[in-house]
């Protein structure tokens, strides 16, 4: 009997048609919007799925893994995996896989594009040409920041942090501090990083600090009101990492009180839902959660998730397996 497959949102043909052609059954959630956990769990409920490919906007947990129990693996179709209860899973043996390593350079360029939108003042410029008030140059209009010459502050070095590190040196001769929880070798050798002692000297430090993290109980609420308070009066915040690992909340008050100068979210704590007063501050620059948004990387995270599954039924551990 074929094995049955849920994926819960669309995400091109090419999944299907990769696990049909493996003879799979697949059923995929029509809508084109995210599932909440009652829908996944009604849907799970009609089947014995032996498998979910799942977006990293579906809470996987004990709910939805006691409304499924025929189903062994959780393709997880996103490099980070901080939606699903992996304890959970690990208990129960079912497996977890991620798409890791094919967002680097697209989530590093996105990092810039906001880096650069911050100093040079591109979003309150372009704001204020659409709404016609551009009266002619003017020597005071819109005066940014120098970007070289600049720290930047890396926090967490992994795929995404190391392309940024890679940008950051050979495009613009910036110097580089980073943190990790392991020493990162090659950022050091190839692009001049210096590791910091801890958290606190990287932010009294950097001129621009990025955050590069994955999102697990030490990084929840890592950058806070006291972390805020550390950096300098004119430094720059970027996060394309995963919203809850600032509290959005005080990172509003610092941006209102001027504590920092600016800051660059492409993720946010209550996602979708924006913190209030935050969208209304002209020191913010904010983009839906894009920074992996290139068609070859969704066709790769494709790809990838749907391969898991069919590695995992031939009997072959899933390359991407995190649990
Ligand atoms: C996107 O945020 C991802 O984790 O792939």
């Amino acid at each position: 009997m074929n094995k049955k497959v849920f994926i819960t949102r669309k995400i091109g043909e090419v999944a299907e048609k990769m696990l049909r052609e493996n003879n799979f059954d697949v059923n995929i959630w029509p809508k084109d919007r995210a599932m909440s956990q009652r829908e996944i769990i009604k849907n799970l409920k009609k089947e014995n799925y032996d498998a979910v490919l799942s977006l990293l906007t579906d809470k996987i947990d004990a709910k939805i893994f006691d409304a499924s129990p025929a189903t062994k693996i959780f393709a997880n179709y996103a490099a980070g995996y901080d939606n699903i209860d992996i304890a959970e899973a690990k208990k129960r043996n079912i497996i977890i896989t991620n798409t890791p390593g094919v967002s680097g350079i697209a989530v590093a360029e996105h990092t810039f594009a906001l880096m650069l939108a911050l100093t040079t003042r591109l979003v309150e410029g372009d704001t204020f040409m659409r709404r016609g008030k551009y009266r002619g140059w003017a020597p005071m209009n819109f005066v940014g920041t120098d970007f070289a010459g600049k720290t930047i502050g890396l926090v967490g070095v992994g795929n995404i942090g190391s392309q940024v590190a890679r940008m950051a040196h050979n495009g613009f001769g910036a110097k580089i501090i980073y943190t990790d929880v392991h020493p990162n070798r090659e950022v050091e050798e190839k692009y001049g990083a210096k590791k910091c002692d801890n958290l606190e000297t990287l932010l009294r430090e950097a001129d621009i600090v990025s955050l590069h993290v994955p999102l697990l109980d030490s990084t929840h609420h890592l950058i806070n009101e006291t972390r805020l308070q550390m950096m300098k009066p004119t430094a720059f915040l970027i996060n394309t990492s995963r919203g809850p690992v600032i509290d959005e909340k005080a990172l509003v008050r610092a941006l209102q009180n001027k504590i920092i100068r600016g800051a660059a979210l492409d993720v946010f704590e209550f996602e979708p839902a924006l913190s209030p007063s935050l969208a209304k501050l002209p020191n913010v620059i904010l983009t839906p959660h894009i920074a992996s948004a290139r068609e070859s990387v969704r066709a790769e995270m494709v790809r990838l998730s749907a391969q898991s599954i069919i590695d995992f039924f031939a009997g072959k551990t899933p390359a991407n397996k995190v649990n």
